[in-house]
C-alpha cells in the first residue's frame, strides 16, 4: 500500500478554480496569469534562439553564462547599495521560482528543522517543508494591511530555526515591507543560524511610490539569504517557468547541489533569449514601467468594482492581486462564495482561506487584474 507523503493535499485550489472557470465560462481572474503576451522583442528572440540558431541542447547547470551576466548587472542597477552578484557563484537559473523555492528548501531544511511561514502565505510553502520532514511555524499576518507583528515573529523563533520565508510584494496581499520590517527581521535573526528565503516575484510591482527594498539590501540579512525572482512575473510569461535565485555563494552551492538533480539546466532557447532581451535593455526600462502599468490596472479595477458595489476592497500597495471583503452580499465561507461567483455570475477567483493551513476564513476573495481592460470591465459588469 502506498501512503502519501502529503495525504491532506489535493489538487491546488488555483488549479481547482481555473477548471471551474474552463466548465462554467467564468471569466478567470483566479490564477495569476496575465492574459496579454510577453513584449515582442522577447517573442522574436525565443523563436530566433528556437528556430534559427540552434540552441537545443543543454545549458549549463547554473544557467547560461551571458543570462546570469545580464541579471547580475540588472540587480546591480536595482540594488545600488548592495554588492554586485557574482554571476559565476551568485546567481542560478530555475524552472521557474517554484523550483528555486523548492531546492532551497530541500538543499537547507532537514528533518526536525522549523521554518517560519506568514500566512496567508504562497501554497507551496508548507507542503515543500513537509516533504524535506520541517515543521512549519505559521505566523498570522492580519489583515487589512498583512504587516508582520514582530512580537508574534519573536515567540516562534527559537534555535530550532532554520529558515525563514518571506514575500514581499505579498500574494495575495500585496503587503510590502519597509526599511523597519527588514531592520526587525535582521535584529531577530541576528545571533541565530537562521537562512531566509526572500520570495521577491513581484519584485517590481510597488506602487503609489513607496520606496522597494531587497533583502540584498540589507546586508546582515544578504550574507544569509536567497532572494528569488521570476521572469514569469516580469516578463506576463508565466507559461515559460524561467526564475532564478540570488544568494552568497555557499549558500547558491548548496541550491545548486539540488538543481542539478532536480531540474539540472532551465531551457537553452529561453534563456537566450531573455539575455538578448535584458542585454538590449540597458535602462532596464521594461521592469521601470511595470510598476505604473500594474497600478494603473489596479486603480481601474478598483473603480470598476467600485461602482459596481464592491465597496469593501482591501488596500492594494503591491503585487498584482485585489482582496475583497463580501460580507456585505453574503454570510457564506469564503470556498462557497468563490463557487458561487464562479457559477452564478461568471466570474472565478480564489478564496483567500486556501492561503492558510488551517482553512482560516475571515470573508475574503482574491482577484488577479494583470488582465486586459476589457476582461476587468466584463468581470465587473457580470459581478454588479
Ligand atoms: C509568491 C509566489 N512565489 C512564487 C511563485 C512561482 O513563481 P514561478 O511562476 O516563477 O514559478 C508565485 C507564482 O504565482 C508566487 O505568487
Amino acid at each position: 500500500m502506498l501512503l502519501s507523503k502529503l495525504p491532506d493535499v489535493g489538487v491546488s485550489i488555483f488549479t481547482q478554480m481555473t477548471l471551474l472557470a474552463q466548465e462554467t465560462g467564468a471569466i478567470n481572474l483566479a490564477q495569476g496569469f496575465p492574459d496579454y503576451d510577453p513584449p515582442q522583442v522577447l517573442l522574436e528572440a525565443l523563436a530566433r534562439h528556437a528556430l534559427t540558431a540552434g540552441h537545443h541542447q543543454y545549458a549549463p547547470m547554473p544557467g547560461l553564462p551571458r543570462l546570469r551576466e545580464a541579471i547580475a548587472a540588472q540587480v546591480a542597477r536595482r540594488h545600488a547599495d548592495a554588492p554586485v552578484p557574482d554571476p559565476a557563484t551568485e546567481i542560478t537559473l530555475t524552472a521557474g521560482a517554484t523550483e528555486a523555492l523548492y531546492g532551497v528548501l530541500a538543499a537547507v531544511v532537514r528533518p526536525g528543522d522549523e521554518v517560519v511561514v506568514f500566512e496567508p502565505a504562497y501554497d507551496l510553502y508548507g507542503p515543500a517543508i513537509r516533504l524535506q520532514g520541517g515543521v512549519p511555524r505559521y505566523v498570522r499576518l492580519p489583515a487589512p494591511h498583512f504587516r508582520p507583528d514582530w512580537d508574534a515573529v519573536r515567540r516562534v523563533v527559537s534555535p530550532r530555526t532554520r529558515l525563514v520565508i518571506v514575500n514581499t510584494p505579498h500574494n495575495p496581499s500585496g503587503a510590502v515591507f519597509t526599511a523597519d520590517d527588514w531592520q526587525e527581521l535582521a535584529r531577530l535573526l541576528d545571533g541565530t543560524d537562521a537562512l531566509l528565503l526572500s520570495d521577491e516575484v513581484y519584485e517590481h510591482l510597488v506602487f503609489d511610490d513607496a520606496p522597494r527594498m531587497s533583502a540584498r539590501q540589507h546586508p546582515a540579512l544578504r550574507e544569509r539569504s536567497f532572494v528569488l525572482s521570476s521572469f514569469g512575473k516580469t516578463y506576463h510569461a508565466t507559461g515559460w517557468k524561467v526564475g532564478y535565485c540570488v544568494a552568497p555563494p555557499a549558500l547558491s552551492a548548496e541550491l545548486r547541489r539540488v538543481h542539478q538533480f532536480l531540474t539540472f539546466a532551465v531551457s537553452t532557447p529561453t534563456q537566450h533569449a531573455l539575455a538578448d532581451t535584458l542585454e538590449q535593455d540597458p535602462t532596464d526600462a521594461h521592469a521601470r514601467d511595470l510598476a505604473p502599468f500594474y497600478q494603473a490596472k489596479r486603480d481601474d479595477f478598483r473603480r470598476l468594482l467600485t461602482a459596481a458595489g464592491w465597496t469593501d476592497l482591501l488596500p492594494v500597495p503591491g503585487g498584482y492581486f485585489q482582496l475583497a471583503r463580501y460580507a456585505g452580499f453574503s454570510a457564506a465561507g469564503d470556498l462557497e462564495f468563490a463557487q458561487y461567483l464562479a457559477r452564478e455570475k461568471g466570474v472565478a477567483v480564489v478564496p483567500v482561506s486556501a492561503f492558510y493551513h488551517d482553512g482560516f476564513d475571515e470573508g475574503l476573495i482574491r482577484f488577479c487584474f494583470a488582465k486586459e481592460a476589457t476582461t476587468l470591465e466584463a468581470a465587473a459588469a457580470r459581478l454588479r
